[in-house]
């Protein structure tokens, strides 16, 4: 015994005998649920059907010592998985983990420690645990590296290994050293999963993939490596499809193509042979992770033209993530031809701040099947150059699953998602979008789309005609794992529509929104359920939509109160008019028809009245017999379907031995009409002017005949008035001829109008 291990040895003993005394005050207790038993201390027996055994907050004494009486019970040779935390612990105590510890272990698949404690390891203390598949030391920040491996070295123990987790592990010390050492410690091992997260690695020899040729994932988030020692060989040459998790990692001196800061105008040639991360990428990486990578700061790539003499094709390549590395601008116009990148499905380049990034760029990922370019400000391109930010999308056939959110886009083209015919799932959450005018149709399997926080106050009817187009309860077989994987990580299960529209600004204080409102509220948005969202009122009150559609009927209603009352008015009052006006024109109609038929039926029956008086000067009666009369009368007779005379013409029919003039007089009362034949002598004969007088004065309707061409100045004022106001007759002369310019038919039927009027 070496004097150190003595003094360790009174030390200990010192301690244990001070905590004797408090090991009585705290008491040992147990607590299970279903198959966990959780206690702070190691219980002697495991109840039936136990195979989950916590032991927690149990390291009391100095020194903690785990062997194999504790598990000595045959109780314990069903349990599974055994945790031991302590993560509250002294960082003073120690705990010696004894050889053949676990022997009793025989089912045991995983053991986790989580102790801030200092650490004994014996060589052989995991020696017996043949079925392990996963130790775990998170959080172990006191433990060695070197004394775990020389319990892990050798083929005899844990020969079952698939996931070694020494996240944070010896972060008190110096960094690690992961070199052969270490690695031929657990050579032999099937040694899948490798998790050095958090670590601080003080060198790391790339060629330790030699020995682990099982590996395919290696977490080295957030670790620091200050030197990676072999650099001709690239990191894990050996292995084909590794997932490596660098994110927020530093890794000094290696190369990788960010953290610099501004590149222009350059002809970028491909070599696998001269880029050795881009061989290790393409040759053996299956996932990368370099969010946040060597706190990088930004990227402006400006006018990159990037091509390959040699083929470079991406075999296992399938995921790259880069959020968070400042990648401002990608302006990288790749060539494809000789550059095979399709294998690529997800890529991540979210939360960089990029306002720019050359579709050719993803045209070359030609098998990508997500793509997240949210938290970027590529509202910037659409400003800059809206051409090329139309085709962003356009060669992504296989794209399922596009994030677009939060990148300050007012709108969306039209055809921006034409040629990506595969989409299932369009994020466009907090963005600036008002509508929804881009085409939708065409997307065969679209179900999801997310419009959250966005400014949409209203759903104009492109919008919701787009909006319809999504599918319903499908499940095609192009949607893979991976994105039913998202859809649940965007909290919704696939197969089902979901229209996201929560946190946006919707209106519901006109009547105009009333067809939004209804469709919000109907079954075509599942996210969130309508009665979780608000709508502003008229006065800008925030009200639940589906109280809205009651509001905004009202308000509509209102509006009909004063417009309808106007408008039926309006028509009210037309069609008044109109059925006023028929009854007039009608009951006029049937008063001169029955009038007509009275006049007719005096005419006819009764000897004393005439049609018509008509009135002629002297100097006229060779004219007026020989064009007038006989034709007038025969007119009237067949009008009035009579053959006794119906023309008055005064001296015939005045008695004899009675004034002219009472003659007259009582001849104009007989008739219904009065006719006079006007020409200059008529107007210059006294009588004849007196006659038409009597006329006038007695109110018969009075008919003018013009003999040729009167001279206006010689009629007397009625006779001017009745003849620019009135229809008249027109006799022409043409070389002592007379023509009537109308047909007799017509000049009886005129009379017997004026008559009736
Ligand atoms: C331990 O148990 C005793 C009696 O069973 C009780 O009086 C005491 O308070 C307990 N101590 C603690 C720390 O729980
Ligand atoms: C533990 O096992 C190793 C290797 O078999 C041995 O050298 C060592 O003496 C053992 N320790 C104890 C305390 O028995
Ligand atoms: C592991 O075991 C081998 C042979 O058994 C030995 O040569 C080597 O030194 C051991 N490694 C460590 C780190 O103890
Ligand atoms: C790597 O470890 C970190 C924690 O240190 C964890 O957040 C991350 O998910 C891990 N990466 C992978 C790929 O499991
Ligand atoms: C890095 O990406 C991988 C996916 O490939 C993911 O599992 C992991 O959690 C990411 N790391 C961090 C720290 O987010
Ligand atoms: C999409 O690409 C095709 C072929 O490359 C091209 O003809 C078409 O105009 C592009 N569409 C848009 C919207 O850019
Ligand atoms: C869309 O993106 C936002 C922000 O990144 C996120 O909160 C939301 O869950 C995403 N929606 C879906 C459906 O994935």
């Amino acid at each position: 015994m070496s004097g150190k291990k003595c003094i360790l040895i009174f030390f200990i003993s010192l301690h244990m005998t001070l905590y004797d005394s408090t090991d009585a005050i705290v008491n040992k207790t147990c607590s299970s649920s279903k198959q966990t038993l959780t206690c702070n201390y190691v219980p002697e027996e495991i109840p039936d059907g136990v195979l989950n055994v916590n032991i927690k907050n149990f390291v009391l004494e100095a020194l903690f010592k785990l062997q194999n009486e504790l598990f000595r019970s045959n109780t314990w040779k069903n349990v599974k998985s055994l945790n031991f935390d302590d993560r509250l612990g002294d960082t003073d105590n120690y705990v010696l983990i004894r050889n053949m510890t676990f022997i009793n272990l025989q089912k045991l698949k995983y053991l986790r420690m989580f102790c801030l404690s200092n650490f004994q390891i014996e060589p052989d203390a995991f020696k017996g645990l043949d079925n392990i598949k996963q130790l775990e030391f998170s959080g172990c920040i006191r433990l060695n590296l070197d004394t775990l491996m020389k319990s892990l070295n050798g083929s005899d123990k844990v020969p079952n290994l698939e996931q070694l987790s020494l996240s944070e592990i010896h972060m008190l010390r110096y960094g690690i050293n992961i070199d052969r050492t270490v690695s031929r410690c657990l050579a032999g091992k099937p040694l899948k999963r490798l998790d050095l997260s958090r670590t601080h690695i003080s060198s790391f020899n790339p060629s330790v993939s030699t020995d682990l040729n099982h590996l395919t994932a290696v977490n080295l988030s957030r670790a620091i490596v200050d030197k990676i020692t072999d650099h001709s060989k690239s990191l894990f040459p050996a292995l084909n499809g590794l997932d490596v998790d660098l994110s927020y990692s530093k890794i000094i001196g290696f190369y990788i193509p960010v953290g610099f800061k501004t590149l222009a105008n350059l002809n970028l040639p491909l070599s696998a042979k001269n880029m050795p991360w881009l061989a290790v990428f393409i040759s053996s990486v299956r996932s990368l992770n370099v969010s946040a990578f060597n706190d990088g700061r930004e990227v402006f790539l400006y006018n990159i033209k990037v091509w390959a003499n040699d083929n470079i094709k991406s075999k296992y390549t399938k995921e790259f993530i880069s959020k968070q590395n400042k990648i401002k601008r990608i302006d990288i116009r790749i060539d494809c031809n000789n550059i095979d990148i399709s294998s690529v499905e997800l890529f991540d380049l979210s939360e960089n701040g990029m306002e720019y990034i050359h579709p050719s760029f993803i045209a070359c990922l030609s098998g990508l099947k997500h793509l997240d370019l949210s938290a970027n400000n590529l509202n910037a391109m659409q400003m800059e150059d809206s051409v090329l930010f139309g085709q962003l999308l356009n060669r992504s056939k296989q794209l399922q699953y596009i994030n677009l959110a939060s990148n300050m886009l007012g709108d969306v083209p039209v055809d921006f998602f034409k040629g990506s015919r595969s989409l299932v799932t369009i994020n466009l959450s907090e963005n600036r979008l008002t509508q929804v005018h881009f085409e939708l149709h065409h997307l065969k399997y679209l179900s999801f789309i997310d419009l959250s926080k966005n400014a949409i106050k209203i759903l104009d009817s492109i919008t919701m005609e787009q909006l319809d187009a999504l599918k319903i309860d499908l499940e095609p077989n192009i949607v893979d794992t991976e994105t039913k994987k998202m859809a649940s990580i965007g909290g919704y299960t696939y197969g089902n529509r979901h229209v996201r529209v929560s946190g946006n600004p919707f209106s519901c204080g006109t009547c105009e929104t009333l067809s939004s409102i209804r469709w919000l509220v109907s079954a075509h948005i599942t996210e969130p359920v309508p009665d979780q969202l608000t709508c502003k009122d008229e006065r800008g009150k925030n009200i639940a939509l589906n109280d809205a559609v009651a509001a905004v009927q009202e308000i509509c209603e209102r509006v009909m109160k004063i417009v309808v009352p106007t408008i039926t008015s309006v028509v009210v009052i037309f069609i008044i008019v109109g059925i006023v006006l028929l009854v007039y024109f009608r009951r006029k109609r049937t008063k001169q028809q029955q009038k007509r038929n009275n006049i007719i039926e005096l005419l006819r029956h009764d000897e004393e009245y005439f049609a018509l008086f008509l009135s002629f000067c002297d100097e006229d009666v060779e004219f007026v017999t020989e064009n007038v009369i006989r034709p007038l009368n025969e007119g009237l007779q067949q009008l009035v379907g009579t053959d006794r005379n119906l023309v008055c013409l005064g001296d015939s029919e005045f008695r004899l031995g009675q004034y002219v003039h009472n003659e007259s007089l009582r001849c104009i009362e007989l008739s219904t009409v009065f006719l006079c034949v006007v020409s200059d002598s008529y107007c210059n004969s006294r009588y004849c002017v007196e006659e038409f007088d009597q006329a006038t004065q007695r109110h018969k309707p009075v008919i003018l005949m013009m003999k040729g061409d009167v001279d206006i100045d010689l009629m007397t004022p009625t006779m001017q008035h009745l003849f620019r106001n009135q229809v008249r007759m027109l006799w022409e002369e043409n070389n002592g001829e007379y023509m009537l310019k109308t047909s007799w038919e017509n000049v009886c039927e005129s009379i017997l109008a004026i008559a009736t009027r």
